[in-house]
């Protein structure tokens, strides 16, 4: 062959590969709203850094007629690229190509990246739109499953990994994304679960949706499997590439740090009445955040599950931050079953990260009831208590109003290392609530307002905390911005450590 036509050669594979399941199935993609995995991956890269690996792989499958359908790529696009400058490894399953099914060879192309990610250090983003396991293969596809379940443990804490579901994910193939550090999903277009709407009527004769039983809503709202809900396919990539702007590219490095132009003495005179003076009066946290933040800039995660307790990224003179906050807007702030879960996921991502973590306190306390006991708050609760307890990133505390019982130890007290812990004038820490309190120790009394305004007096304020060094610094709002900058640069060389052991044993 000349030259010519060994190109010639070569370019008729790439583009047959290129073609993945063939025009009709590319448009059928399109009309229910969904990008093609090649799409798909021109939106989550720097545009033309993408470099594509095992394009020309094919199934080695005979049976069913399966060697006379083979589709160059095998329903997988693999490679690298940079994101935002910096090296990132991906998948995108190709749902044109035998509904994206998962062979021994397209698992072994997706093994082979997530190989490389692992020695070059990189973060890793699958996109996943796939029918599950290849039928036709049977065991074989399951063992690329589990080849790819190992891979994802072994990686988790050393490399961040980000799954995208942006089309059917169920069975045994839920549980890759499930072992990631995120999960986003698409609105209408995408549904995961174990087992679906038919199985489910067989089982338990219950009657639901794919959307009802595992679409981006309920997975964000209900169970909190998912972090992100996508508005499209559009939405979801962006997403992504935010959310790899904020984290660093294995748990030997720190994130990237980002200019801004934003003051680290910006004051903020409207802060000092920020804090209602009601205790019960309810107040949006993001508000506080967003107006400490660089830029008001806040990447919020986890948004729609368990709103009590609101986690995010935020820069403070360009450096990642992990936000963990109690939201007094939403059940009062109260730490219930979801949100220590929610919170402890979050605190151990930043801690694996080297994300220094911000705890904003305004907690009534656990949230009492049947439910909660029944469901497990006591080990639920210990979660966060552990993942922050054990976090060696600097971690910094600022109670604006309400710290009071276990809550106030659990939300990085002094006493579990944190590393500076303010608190502004209106902070109350407490073992409870002036009334919770008298109703206790006056139990039988009449007139109960005169005892319940002495403990107000006594307890209802930062002092006596400060007094033993609880708190290190009772703090004028208007200068939060500058004392949190301040602290963090302080502790941004801190050395801390674990006692030695194979790992410790969270609360599950
Ligand atoms: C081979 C598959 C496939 C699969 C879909 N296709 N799933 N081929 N193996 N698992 C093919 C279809 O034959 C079809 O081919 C094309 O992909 C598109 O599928 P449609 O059914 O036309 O698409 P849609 O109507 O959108 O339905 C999507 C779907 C459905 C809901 C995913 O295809 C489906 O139910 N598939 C089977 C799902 C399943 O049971 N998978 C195994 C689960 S067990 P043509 O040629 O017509 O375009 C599992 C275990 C994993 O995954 C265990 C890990 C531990």
């Amino acid at each position: 062959m000349s030259t010519d036509k060994n190109i010639e050669e070569l370019e008729r594979r790439k583009r047959e590969s290129e073609l993945g399941g063939g025009e009709a199935r590319i448009q059928r993609q399109h009309t229910e709203g969904k990008l093609t995995a090649r799409e798909r991956i021109a939106l989550l890269f720097d545009p033309g850094s993408f470099q594509e690996l095992d394009q020309l792989v094919v199934h080695r499958n005979t049976d069913f007629g399966m060697e006379k359908q083979r589709v160059p790529g095998d329903g997988v696009v693999t490679g690298y690229g940079t994101v935002h400058g910096r090296l990132v490894f991906a998948f995108a399953q190709d749902f044109t190509v035998f509904g994206g099914s998962l062979s021994e060879t397209h698992a072994a192309k997706i093994v082979k990246i997530m190989d490389l990610a692992m020695k070059d250090g990189a973060p890793m983003i699958g996109l996943n739109d796939s029918g599950g396991a290849r039928i036709q293969e049977g065991v074989v596809s399951l063992g690329g499953y589990a080849d790819i379940f190992l891979r994802n443990t072994l990686a988790s804490g050393v490399i961040p990994q980000i799954s995208a579901v942006m089309g059917p994910c169920a069975g045994g193939a839920v549980y890759s994304p499930a072992l990631t550090d995120f999960i986003l999903m698409v609105k209408k277009t995408s549904y995961m679960f174990v087992t679906g709407p038919d199985v489910i009527q067989t089982v338990t004769h219950e009657e639901v949706t794919k959307e009802k039983l595992g679409g981006a809503d309920t997975h964000n709202q209900i169970s909190g499997v998912a972090h992100f809900a996508a508005e499209s396919d559009e939405d979801c990539l962006a997403t992504i590439r935010e959310l790899v702007s904020f984290i660093p590219s294995n748990n030997l490095e720190d994130p990237p740090r980002a200019a801004s132009s934003d003051s680290i003495n910006r004051i903020d005179a409207q802060l000092d009445t920020f804090i209602p003076e009601s205790p019960n009066q309810p107040y949006e946290i993001r508000g506080l955040i967003k107006e400490i933040a660089d830029d008001s800039h806040f990447l919020e995660v986890h948004q729609h599950f368990a709103r009590n307790l609101v986690v995010g990224f935020i820069r403070l003179n360009g450096y990642s931050i992990g936000v963990v906050a109690n939201q007094p807007a939403f059940l009062a702030g109260v730490l219930d079953i979801n949100a220590s879960r929610k919170g402890a996921r979050f605190v151990r991502f930043c801690d694996a990260f080297n994300i220094p973590l911000l705890v904003l306190e305004d907690v009534p306390g656990f949230l009492p009831g049947t439910d909660q006991e029944y469901g497990g708050i006591i080990v639920h609760g210990a979660k966060l208590l552990y993942a922050l307890a054990e976090a060696t990133v600097p971690k910094i505390t600022l109670i604006t109003r309400k710290a009071y019982g276990g809550a106030y130890c659990v939300m990085n007290s002094k006493h579990i290392r944190a590393d500076m812990n303010f608190a502004y004038p209106t902070a109350e820490i407490a073992v409870m609530g002036a009334e919770g309190a008298v109703s206790i120790l006056y139990r039988g009394d009449e007139d109960k307002q005169e005892k319940i305004d002495e403990y107000r007096e006594k307890f209802a304020n930062p002092y006596i905390a400060a007094e033993r060094g609880y708190i290190d610094e009772i703090i004028e709002p208007r200068f939060t911005r500058r004392k949190l900058i301040t602290a963090f640069a302080m502790s941004r060389n801190k050395r801390d450590k674990n006692p030695p052991k194979k790992h410790g044993n969270i609360p599950l």
